[in-house]
């Protein structure tokens, strides 16, 4: 297996490579007149060949999704059909498409436009996160060059196909996200998860039939039309295909954008980053985000796919690796998370707008030192009410950092009762010794 497999991130280190000029240079485009001269059937046939699953988290198998759009019905006017980018990218630690959609909106781009070639859509829109102004910016610019330069508009290279292409700007709300969600806010409404069914797929956006895709799910689709299904195919595992983003953050010595088959080891990330910062060691880390259970040091060869990390009890995610080393309070970590969740609940539901709060309360209460062994039951318990029993997948999430963290580190938890407050805190502990291990119970 290659160690790296850079396709997305190829050229991302290039001269000005987000123009058209320098995308273009480097063969950019070419695998949209490829998916021209095909049937949009076809092209849908090449990436479920491919292997390729959603790269947003769920790891959905994408051509397949694409075949759910209903055909059109008989002696009927066809019904518009819509591609919907997912481009929000809110979870914390996740943060691959914001810097793709920035060196490199044309992959993007040209994705889209093959993406709704295949569905036949007429229309399509970017969604991205409200705040990152910079990439807005840049993917409309790059929009309107492809406009410029034939890629986009009416009757695209000849072909007869017409397609529009919208960046919408969000508000900036993690749960907008979610693909539903996600629609109401494109439709001028509250982002609020929609009940299913009726999925997207029948009735989306406009109540019209919608695929909503990840950045990176639809930004791999332009080098599976040039290179082939079976080139995609040979890269990854028996079961998730192809190359992925791992995103390293934290306490690595080089944090960054790790492209590699989908398979890979987090010990040969972490030797690929320069190794954990200072000879310092592994403690936890999130194999895609904080809503994916935290795992230690015991799963470093652990194959990171969508088996291999449910296997262990996680999710694969979006592949956001954040590195935690001795020196990270779990406790503080877990808190900081938990009050992310408890502010973005959308409050529709009640497990989730209730739980989420009495989560932050009783983490906040141990974190200080403050609250009984019984809280941690507690913890366990409201979680146990939030998970399964949420409207949507973000009080699911909540639960994750918390209920991982109580399997791998309750005495750390006791030993912030023990102590009366956290012993990470250098001022205020005899528990921090000077290599700044925790002694548990010391
Ligand atoms: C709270 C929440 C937030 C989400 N945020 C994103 C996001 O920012 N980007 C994304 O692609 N998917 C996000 N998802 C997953 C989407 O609902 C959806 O599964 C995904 O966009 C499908 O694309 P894919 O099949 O290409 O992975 C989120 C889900 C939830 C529950
Ligand atoms: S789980 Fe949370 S975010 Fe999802 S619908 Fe319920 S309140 Fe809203």
């Amino acid at each position: 297996m290659d160690t790296l497999t850079p396709v997305l991130t190829k050229n991302w280190a290039d001269d000005r490579a987000w123009t058209l000029e320098a995308y273009t240079n480097q063969g950019g485009y070419g695998a949209l007149k490829k998916a021209l001269a095909m049937q949009p059937g076809d092209v849908i046939e090449a990436v479920k060949a491919s292997g390729l699953r959603g790269r947003g988290g769920a790891g959905f198998p994408t051509g397949m999704k694409w075949g759910f759009l209903p055909p059109d019905e008989e002696g009927k006017a066809p019904k518009d059909r819509y591609l919907v980018v997912n481009a929000d990218e809110s979870e914390p630690g996740t943060c691959k498409d914001i810097p793709l959609m920035m060196a490199s909106p044309h992959t993007l781009v040209e994705g889209v436009i093959i993406s709704s070639y295949a569905i036949r859509a007429k229309h399509a829109f970017i969604y991205v996160r409200g705040e990152v102004l910079h990439v807005i910016r840049r993917l409309q610019a790059a929009v309107q060059e492809a406009y410029a330069a034939g890629h986009l508009g009416k009757d695209i290279h000849g072909s007869g196909y017409n397609l529009d292409l919208i960046v919408h700007a969000g508000a900036g709300a993690y749960i907008c996200g979610e693909e539903t969600a996600l629609l109401d806010s494109l439709e001028g409404r509250r982002g609020q998860p929609r009940l299913r069914p009726p999925f997207p797929a029948v009735a989306g956006l406009y109540a019209s039939p919608t695929v909503i895709n990840n950045v990176e799910s639809i930004s791999s689709v332009p080098s599976i039309l040039e290179h082939g299904a079976d080139w995609f195919a040979s890269m990854g595992t028996e079961k998730s295909k192809g190359f992925g983003i791992f995103s390293l953050s934290g306490h690595v010595a080089n944090p960054g954008q790790y492209e590699a088959p989908l398979g890979i080891t987090l010990r040969k990330l972490i030797e690929l980053a320069g190794g954990m910062r200072n000879g310092h060691e592994l403690k936890f880390w999130t194999p895609g985000g904080s809503s994916t259970p935290l795992l230690t040091s015991e799963h470093l060869d652990v194959p990171l796919d969508f088996e291999g990390v449910g296997a262990v009890g996680s999710m694969l995610g979006t592949r956001a690796l954040q590195i935690f080393d001795e020196t990270t309070c779990v406790v503080r970590a877990v808190l900081r998370w938990t009050e992310f969740y408890k502010h973005e609940s959308c409050g529709k539901c009640t497990p989730c707008r209730e739980g989420s709060w009495w989560l932050v309360q009783t983490l906040s209460k141990l974190e200080k030192g403050q609250g009984q062994e019984s809280d941690l039951e507690q913890l366990l318990d409201i979680c146990d009410n939030i998970l399964g029993r949420s409207f949507c997948a973000l009080g699911d999430g909540a639960t994750s950092p918390i209920s991982s963290s109580i399997k791998y580190f309750r005495d750390e938890y006791l030993a912030h009762l023990e102590h009366g407050g956290c012993p990470f805190d250098p001022a205020a502990s005899a528990l921090h010794t000077d290599a700044g291990q925790l002694e548990v119970g010391a």
